[in-house]
């Protein structure tokens, strides 16, 4: 384990041990069940090829009308509980005695990316958001709170846990691509990226 700042995002290297990685994905397997991946809408139209769903009190969501968070998934039903398991890692890792009241789910399969985006549809920003990486590794871009701000890259690998805290908090980020297969712990290839989240 290891822990480097970059641009005042808290990154924990191999923070997860792979007993604990494994433990995770299944712990997550009934949140799956309960709340299926789906594509958001993205407001300018299309897809995002990011595949998502949420636990927590509150999911987020998004469609041509916007980015929010929803108290439902799109199916109508509520989120699962978020793990106990993934719980334990912000009260390990956020410094504040709040829980989150949301655990974004991200799948990217080959070839999923994400744009450059900032976490701003929180209502508070003095919480920070913990990132959680699980199977393949991500390339994360990071900038600063200004679109136009050059930005870095770092790449996250299985067991990563970013804390977006301070200065980081509204800063822009993004997932240029990720390594299909590069890790085995998801059978079929892909990586997940749950971020915690205090919603209100
Ligand atoms: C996100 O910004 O929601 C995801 C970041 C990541 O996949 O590492
Ligand atoms: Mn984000």
């Amino acid at each position: 384990m290891s822990r480097l700042t970059v641009r005042g995002f808290d990154i924990h290297k191999g923070f997860l041990t792979p007993e604990v990685q494994r433990s995770l994905i299944t712990a997550l397997r009934p949140v799956l069940k309960a709340a299926p991946l789906f594509s958001p809408e993205v407001p300018g139209g299309g897809q995002m090829s990011v595949r998502m769903t949420s636990a927590g009190t509150f999911g987020w969501f998004s469609d041509k009308t916007g980015y929010r968070y929803a108290e439902t998934h799109p199916a109508g039903t509520p989120w699962p509980p978020i793990p106990s398991e993934v719980l334990a890692i912000w009260t390990a890792v956020s410094g504040c005695d709040r829980a989150p009241e949301c655990c974004l789910f991200n799948f990217y399969g080959e070839g999923a990316r994400m744009g450059l985006h900032q976490d701003k549809d929180e209502a508070d920003f003095s919480y920070p958001v913990v990132s959680i990486s699980l199977g393949d590794d991500g390339l994360l871009r990071l900038g600063g709170t200004s679109r136009k701000d050059k930005t870095e890259s770092i790449w996250l690998n299985s067991g990563d846990v970013v804390v977006m805290g301070g200065e980081a908090r509204l800063a822009y980020h993004g997932v240029d691509r990720i390594r299909f297969k590069s890790s085995r712990l998801l059978p079929k290839g892909g990586r997940v990226n749950l971020t915690l989240r205090v919603v209100t």
